[in-house]
């Protein structure tokens, strides 16, 4: 059996297409669990993302830049891989409701196969954000819903941003 490494380094990987403060809920619970954190954004996701991964990279820095063992990452390929690369042990993972843990079981148990010596953690989200995702959050600022303590502040004016350019160009070409 493996030591217990002297510095534990956690994986918290997603799309975080984006931010929410789900996620940052989660960041915050998983910075006091680990000696570092490394937010990492999955670069070559199938789905189509509304900010690139430079964009995801600075609103994560803008709102992760008071948390001194957090570090914001990107990564292609397989997870476990990267994990593996940055001498990371744990993957951290949250987990919402029933209905994440069908998925979140299967690909912990894949990572697992992949690499016995990577552990997958998961938190249970807050209750205050058990309902929080980042693709409601994009249809409801889309169809002119209100978002406000769904993302953080930053995150939200660039949410606004992008929507009302998007609305914009919709309309100049009408
Ligand atoms: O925020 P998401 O979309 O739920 O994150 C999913 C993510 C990035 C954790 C997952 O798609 C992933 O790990 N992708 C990397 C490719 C990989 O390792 N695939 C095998 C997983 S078992």
């Amino acid at each position: 059996m493996a030591a217990k490494p002297a510095t534990v380094i956690a994986i918290y990987p997603g799309s975080f297409d984006p931010i929410t403060n789900g996620h940052l809920d989660l960041i915050e619970r998983g910075s006091k669990l680990f000696d570092r954190l490394v937010v990492a954004i999955l670069c070559n996701d199938e789905k189509e993302p509304l900010f690139s991964v430079e964009e995801r990279m600075d609103m994560l820095r803008e709102v992760l830049s008071g948390y001194s063992n957090v570090e914001v990452d990107h990564f292609e390929g397989l997870l476990v891989d990267y994990a593996a690369a940055r001498g990371a042990t744990v993957l951290l993972r949250g987990i919402r409701a029933i209905s994440d843990y069908e998925k979140e079981l299967q690909m912990a148990l894949m990572n697992r196969r992949l690499r016995p010596d990577i552990e997958t953690l998961f938190l249970m989200s807050s209750e205050a954000h058990s309902f929080i995702s980042s693709r409601l959050v994009k249809e409801i600022i889309g169809l002119g819903g209100n978002i406000a303590g769904l993302v953080p502040p930053s995150v939200e004016v660039r949410l606004r941003k992008r929507f009302n350019a998007a609305g914009a160009s919709v309309r100049q070409a009408k």
